[in-house]
């Protein structure tokens, strides 16, 4: 089977992107990275980037003047990057409709909670705050709405008596970083069905 071509969307630390960094070094998915693509230049994603001898893309949301202007340059790098698959590992941003539909079905996210629960921002803490025994992440197609396309896999957390934010974060981004490279590897090996909210893994 041909290697897919993936492009990374990463705001921050880039964890997430290494897991998958990883397993494709290790022969575990059958892609290239063609592209870090970041809207923040202090990004240590870069870094990680570089090493691995990965093209980055800095489209610096704050040298712009207006979102639809960052999103008309963020369109074109995608574009550009010609990927089959764009990952959302960190990307701190919302997608604007037209990005989501020019690549509908080829943009994955990795959330940390069991979605539908706990959208958006600071999800483990929403988890710790709501008493739920147990979260998660889930890794899913993006659509329109925020964390909310059809759902490719999760992983289960314990949330345990005395968890902050940082240790239930810890908790599950070992967990992500198993569940964002699968997902992945599973879409590169053509094993991902969608049928409305549905992904069937074949
Ligand atoms: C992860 O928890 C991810 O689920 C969320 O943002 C965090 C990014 O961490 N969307 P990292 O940059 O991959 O280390």
């Amino acid at each position: 089977m041909m290697k897919k071509r993936i492009a990374v969307l990463a705001s921050g630390r880039g964890s997430n992107f290494q897991a998958v960094i990883e397993a494709i070094q290790q022969g575990k998915i059958p892609a290239v990275c063609v592209a870090l693509i970041t809207d923040n230049p202090g990004a240590y994603a870069i870094k990680r980037a570089e090493k691995a001898g990965i093209p980055v893309k800095v489209i610096d949301y704050s040298a712009f003047p207006s979102r639809e202007m960052y999103e008309r340059a963020l369109l074109l790098a995608m574009q550009q990057a010609d990927a089959d698959l764009f990952v959302l590992a960190g990307y701190m941003r919302i997608l604007g409709t037209g990005i989501v539909h020019a690549f509908r079905g080829k943009i994955m996210n990795i959330h940390p909670a069991l979605l539908p629960s706990f959208t958006g921002l600071h999800a483990q803490q929403q988890a710790i705050n709501y008493g739920v025994k147990v979260s998660g992440c889930t890794v899913h197609f993006v659509d329109e709405s925020l964390d909310c396309g059809p759902i490719i896999l999760q992983r289960c957390v314990a949330v345990l008596e005395g968890d902050d934010e940082e240790l239930l974060a810890d908790r599950i981004l070992k967990q992500e970083h198993e569940c964002l490279p699968e997902a992945i590897r599973l879409f590169c090996e053509e094993k991902l069905v969608t049928d409305g909210r549905n992904v069937r893994i074949t």
